[in-house]
């Protein structure tokens, strides 16, 4: 049987690769120290696993309207009120299947086929996957380590052209920690509104930013910009719920409305009890995401000094996220017993068969030369991981 033409195109996902070879391996028998996946390490907290059962219990386990039920988009609509001072209605949001959902909601209901969507790499490895499935072009730009891979403004406005229809942002990024400021949020918002484009912003990260940094919501950087602001965000990283399936976009309403029906012909509501465990993370108390994120910040500061003790091994200031993206460049085209180590994806493989140790090599991100550990792992694996990094290099 034939494929269909646009799946000839897809690549699959890479972290899903390393971490299917990191649980083969353990299958096996072999104890790995799995830093590949973007998954926090906690369960999910007790109040909303509660909210959960309740909701199965009093029967709240039929379909939903596909857009989610009322009470959680208001929910969500009036945190962005109260933490952004955005104002967006309920039916301006719409709750999906995970964040990642949302995504390709975004691009299918904005994308026209050959529209090319500006995607900063190092980039997190669906975007240019869904762009492609929505029939658009990823247009690649390449950042630079020593602008913390920001993209710039000049950047920005070079990448443009007739065909460009949106930028993709990600900020605390995954897979770099990086995290842009207010100013220069302000900076590329500039750009966008002058060449009028519009802007998808992926903020899933937005709870998890480390010691001064400051978290902006992309629309509110300049007057005007909501209109041209497709905000993508869900419960997946700050409340530990990443197999619940929720996540959201905040759209204009045309946008919205258009994602709803999308959505009820493509995969009708997403899981009426999660929206039920949604609704209490976001209402409920939020000290369960204080607690995560202090440990987070923990494990931030003990591998940011690890890699820093590492002959040749360098990476930005996280500031957000749960990753470290050190670059590794000084490490490639040596060998490893009798094997030639030339490549990132060389480095990641073979950090895995000789130390046990599963990264995800940068070229999955569009940055060969570097590798991603996410530090959603204990800080015993961590410790463990880093040793056995750091022997490997040795
Ligand atoms: C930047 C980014 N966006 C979106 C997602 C997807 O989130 P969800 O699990 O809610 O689909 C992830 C998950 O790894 C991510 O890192």
């Amino acid at each position: 049987m034939n494929l269909a033409q646009r799946m000839l195109a897809l690549e699959p996902s890479a972290t899903l690769a390393m971490s299917g070879k990191a649980k083969e391996m353990k299958a096996a028998g072999v104890t790995v120290y799995d830093l590949s996946l973007g998954e926090p390490d906690f369960n999910t907290p007790e109040h909303i696993c509660q909210a959960a059962f309740e909701a199965i219990k009093s029967g709240k386990t039929r379909y939903t309207p596909a857009a989610g039920i009322m009470p959680l988009r208001e929910a969500v609509a009036a945190a962005y009120k109260a933490k952004h001072g955005l104002e967006y209605k309920p039916t301006d949001v719409v709750v999906s299947n995970g964040a990642k959902h949302a995504l390709h909601n975004a691009f299918t209901v904005t994308v026209n086929p050959g529209d090319e969507v500006i995607i900063p790499a190092p980039y997190w490895v669906s975007y240019a996957e869904l762009v492609k499935l929505a029939g658009g072009v990823p247009v690649i730009v390449q950042t630079r380590q020593e602008d913390q891979f920001r993209l710039t403004a000049e950047l920005l406005r070079s990448s443009i052209t007739p065909k460009t229809k949106a930028l993709l942002l990600c900020s605390p990024s995954n897979p770099t920690g990086s995290m842009y400021t207010p100013e220069q949020l302000g900076q590329l918002a500039d750009v966008v509104l002058e060449k009028d484009i519009i802007v998808i912003a992926d903020e899933i990260y937005e709870n998890l930013v480390y010691g001064d940094n400051k978290f902006a919501s992309f629309a509110t950087v300049r007057p005007g910009l909501q209109d041209k602001t497709i905000l993508v965000n869900g419960v997946s990283k700050t409340y530990a719920m990443t197999g619940w399936r929720i996540g959201w976009t905040l759209a204009p309403s045309n946008i919205a409305k258009s994602m709803a029906a999308l959505q009820s012909q493509e995969t009708s509501n997403p899981c009426s009890v999660s929206q039920y465990a949604a609704l209490a993370a976001i209402q409920g108390d939020q000290s369960c995401v204080a607690t995560m994120l202090a440990e987070f910040s923990k494990r931030r500061d003990y591998v940011t000094s690890r890699i820093a003790a590492i002959d040749g091994m360098s990476c930005v200031e996280m500031s957000g996220a749960f990753y470290a993206f050190f670059n590794i460049q000084a490490h490639l085209g040596r060998k490893y017993g009798d094997k030639m180590v030339e490549t990132d994806s060389d480095w990641c493989l073979t950090l895995l068969e000789q130390q046990h140790v599963a990264t995800v090599m940068g070229s999955a991100f569009g940055a060969p030369g570097y590798a991603r550990a996410s530090f959603a792992a204990s800080m015993e694996t961590l410790k463990e991981a880093f040793d056995r990094i750091e022997a490997f290099v040795k």
